[in-house]
């Protein structure tokens, strides 16, 4: 095994283009925990709020940032019983991603099948946890029902598309361009919209006369969040995930009572360990029979493979800036050397 290996690294909180690569120095094993070979490893949009310090959760510094990895175990705390040496795994972790190597506490690893590769590996535990949970544990989304998913040529989204579809949903997507609604299409979406708020509502009740959507996956908040509302059929869930537009929205709660809406406020965080208090040991064994179902579908082919953007690691700006600027489609995924 190598004593130093190469990482991206936040020295202080502020612009993720200040990071720098580097060699690190192996930390011993403490019980409990594991040693990860990372391969690849996904990134996110909460990355530039990692670096700035404005995540809700504050790595200490110095960290490697990046909380998505597939890789091999390299060595194995000596309580750590459900893994083993050499195993390829996925982990979402608290951070230390992007880098060679990761130490990481073994309730949020995972072991994969053998047909799962690595680099598609590394787009899941969290993009696909959140999704797959949300939908199952929080909306209840039934087969029949009609599914509206926001933002769905982004990580989450398009990780919506696929899952709701598998759940039996009929899934209509928003995206901004083009493009991006062709690959929403290519990976299950019965329909497409623009993202554009104003027409959202009639768009939506040509595709639903029925009287509206029964689940809305909204990563993105803002005015299509606001149009949403008025898109939700009676007794519908909206899942309130994320702000990638920018701005949070505010309810007036008569909407909801009207409807008998339930709006369900989603973090897969509390279930991994990010919670104020750390909840991951009493959460795994839920997480790991939700993460067996996602890699038995993916396993089985039941669902499509994430799609996904690879960057190399000499490639790790361009792969950070496609992600926050808007022009990825599904998951960046960066290569580890
Ligand atoms: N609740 C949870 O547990 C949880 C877990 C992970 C992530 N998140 C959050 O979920 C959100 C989405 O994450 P993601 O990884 O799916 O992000 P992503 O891959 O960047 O996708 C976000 C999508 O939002 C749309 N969007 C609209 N306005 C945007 C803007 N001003 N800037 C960027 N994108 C914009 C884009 O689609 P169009 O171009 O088609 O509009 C984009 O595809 C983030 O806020 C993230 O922090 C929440």
């Amino acid at each position: 095994m190598i004593n130093h290996y190469q990482a991206l690294l936040c020295t202080h909180y502020g612009d993720w283009r200040e990071l720098e690569v580097t060699q690190l120095e192996r930390l011993c094993l403490k019980p409990g925990e594991v040693r990860i070979r990372v391969r690849h490893a996904g990134v996110g949009f909460a990355v530039s709020l990692f670096v700035s310090g404005k995540y809700q959760r504050k790595p200490p510094l110095p960290f490697t940032p990046g909380t998505e990895a597939a890789g091999e175990i390299l060595e194995l705390g000596p309580d750590v019983t459900h893994l083993r040496v050499g195993q390829r795994v996925m982990a979402a972790l608290d951070w230390g991603a992007f880098g060679q190597e990761v130490v990481t506490q073994a309730d949020t690893v995972y072991g994969l099948p053998d047909n799962i590769n690595l680099a598609d590996a590394a787009a899941l535990p969290i993009t696909y946890g959140t999704v797959w949970s949300s939908l199952e544990w929080g909306a209840s989304l039934n087969s029949g029902e009609i599914l509206l998913v926001h933002g769905a040529s982004g990580s989450l989204g398009m990780a919506a598309v696929q899952i709701g579809r598998l759940m039996g949903a009929t899934v209509i997507a928003t995206a901004s361009t083009e493009a991006k609604r062709e690959a929403a299409l290519k990976n299950g979406a019965h329909y497409a919209l623009t993202s554009d708020a104003t027409h959202l509502v009639e768009e939506i009740k040509k595709l639903c006369p029925q009287g509206g959507v029964d689940v809305v996956f909204d990563p993105v908040g803002g005015d299509l969040f606001d149009a949403s509302v008025r898109c939700c059929a009676p007794q519908s869930r909206m899942l309130v995930i994320g702000y990638a537009g920018g701005r949070i929205p505010e309810i007036k709660t008569n909407l909801l009572l009207v409807k008998n809406i339930s709006l369900i406020g989603f973090n897969y965080g509390l279930y991994i360990g990010w919670g104020r208090t750390d909840a991951r040991k009493k959460f795994a064994p839920l997480v790991r029979a939700m993460i067996d179902k996602l890699l038995t579908a993916l396993s089985r082919e039941e669902m499509p493979l994430p799609l996904t953007q690879r960057f190399a690691f000499s490639d790790w700006e361009n792969a950070i800036d496609t992600t926050l600027s808007r022009r990825a489609i599904g998951k960046v995924i960066l290569d580890l050397p």
